[in-house]
């Protein structure tokens, strides 16, 4: 089953939950209270921007909306948007550090 750490945070919340189904990141964000801000939650503003440290092959891959938002924003350094990303069912660990926070 999949685990989402979230960690390196500014607000130092380190996170974990499992995910056996997988699913909508910005949805499991919100049922654990992660340490990840949102604002427009519509791939528009880029707060909600992840740095994935680990598990990048655990996302869908990005829509063309997250993509172009995600080259405009060039971090280099393959980041995610939280309310965009859904996580994939099946065993792994996707770990995540906030950068907007
Ligand atoms: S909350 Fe604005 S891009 Fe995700």
């Amino acid at each position: 089953m999949p685990r989402i750490e979230f960690v390196g945070g500014a607000k130092a919340r380190d996170k974990a939950v499992d995910v056996p189904e997988g699913g909508s990141l910005v949805d499991l964000c919100d049922q654990v209270l992660a340490p990840v801000p949102f604002s427009c939650r519509s791939a528009s503003c880029g707060t909600c921007q992840v740095q994935v440290l680990e598990g990048a092959e655990l996302l869908e891959p990005a829509s063309e909306e997250e993509q172009d938002l995600l080259d405009l924003l060039d971090d280099g350094e393959g980041s995610r948007l939280a309310c965009q990303a859904r996580v994939k069912p099946g065993p792994g660990l996707v770990r995540l550090r906030p950068i907007g926070t």
